[in-house]
């Protein structure tokens, strides 16, 4: 029977290097997916055997759409495990002066910059759902589940008042797999999130890594923790799991604030599935 495969984006580099090569180790063959040609290829080469560099970039979505066809016949038709892992910082502070302000040609105020929520969370979406494509192409090979991870934050727990941008796309990838994972799970797909501390990276301001308590990093080997929690049982699904220091957390779901709600959360789902069978039709203009 041919190898398990996983593909990791932005695996050039901090955690996701640290669960390519994780999942190397453990016997899947690896695609690093990589926005960055230099740290992809070097990530790749030093693996070796059963592991190969693709470029990608996830904010666009042929970019990841070629990434995951590639894979899957680098792969011998089958895609097992999916790491949407790539992330990066906003990119324009929301909070910026006056002069910073720009309007278009029209007067318009221009958009503020989102591109951590297309790299963050969009990126997640679409991957996840290119990744469902795959798994259920891969039986013949020898595959036909699949283990799908998110990197959230502890910012999608809390929140980062310097990066909102960033805070909000980390909240809605844990709202994602909260939503899909119960769903997807029933076909052999489990869909997780993984919401790490600090962890000093690349993602990191340089000027803050000398300023801060080591007490308060979190090590790399945590994120194993979490990885070998999701590849040990096929049944852990929609589970947002919080890295801080050497330990993992189960986080469940903000508590129900009266019995109205937790009816309209636990009990009505057979109602609101009778109005989703498929897309509801409204009126367009
Ligand atoms: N480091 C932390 O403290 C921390 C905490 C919580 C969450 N995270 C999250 O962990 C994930 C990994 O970050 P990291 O800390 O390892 O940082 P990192 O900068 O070391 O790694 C991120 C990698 O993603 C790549 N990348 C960026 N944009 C890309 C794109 N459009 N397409 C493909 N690849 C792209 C980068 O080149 C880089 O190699 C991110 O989603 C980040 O938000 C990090």
């Amino acid at each position: 029977m041919s190898k398990p495969v996983a593909v990791v984006t932005g695996a050039g580099s901090g955690i996701g290097l640290t669960v390519a090569t994780h999942l190397h180790s453990k016997g899947f063959r690896v695609v690093i997916a990589e926005l960055n040609p230099t740290t992809g290829t070097e990530a790749a080469k030093k693996l070796g055997h059963d592991a190969t560099f693709i470029q990608v970039d996830v904010a666009s979505y042929p970019s990841q759409a070629r990434l995951f066809k590639q894979a899957y016949e680098w792969g011998g038709n089958r895609l097992d495990f999916f790491h949407a892992n790539a992330g990066i910082d906003d990119r324009q502070m929301l909070y910026d002066g006056m002069e910073k302000e720009e309007v278009d040609t029209e007067g318009l105020v221009k958009p503020l910059n989102t591109k951590s929520m297309q790299v963050n969370l969009e990126a997640v979406i679409q991957g996840l759902w290119l990744f469902k494509y795959y798994v259920r192409r891969s039986k013949e090979a020898g595959g036909g589940k699949g283990k799908f991870v998110a990197t959230s934050s502890a910012a999608g727990l809390y929140f980062m008042t310097q990066n909102p941008q960033y805070t909000a796309s980390k909240y809605g990838v844990i709202g994602f797999v909260r939503a899909a994972g119960p769903i997807l799970v029933k076909e052999g797909i489990t869909v997780n999130a993984i919401c790490p501390g600090f962890i000093p990276t690349g993602l990191c301001p340089p000027e803050i890594l000398p300023l801060w308590p080591k007490e308060h990093i979190t090590p790399l080997s945590t994120v194993i923790k979490a990885i070998e929690a999701i590849l040990a049982d096929d049944n852990l699904t929609a589970e947002t799991i919080e890295l801080s220091q050497e330990n993992i957390y189960f986080r469940k779901c903000v508590d129900w604030v009266n019995e109205s709600q937790r009816w309209i959360g636990e009990e009505s789902q057979s109602i609101w599935d009778l109005g989703y069978q498929k897309v509801p039709e409204r009126p367009t203009f």
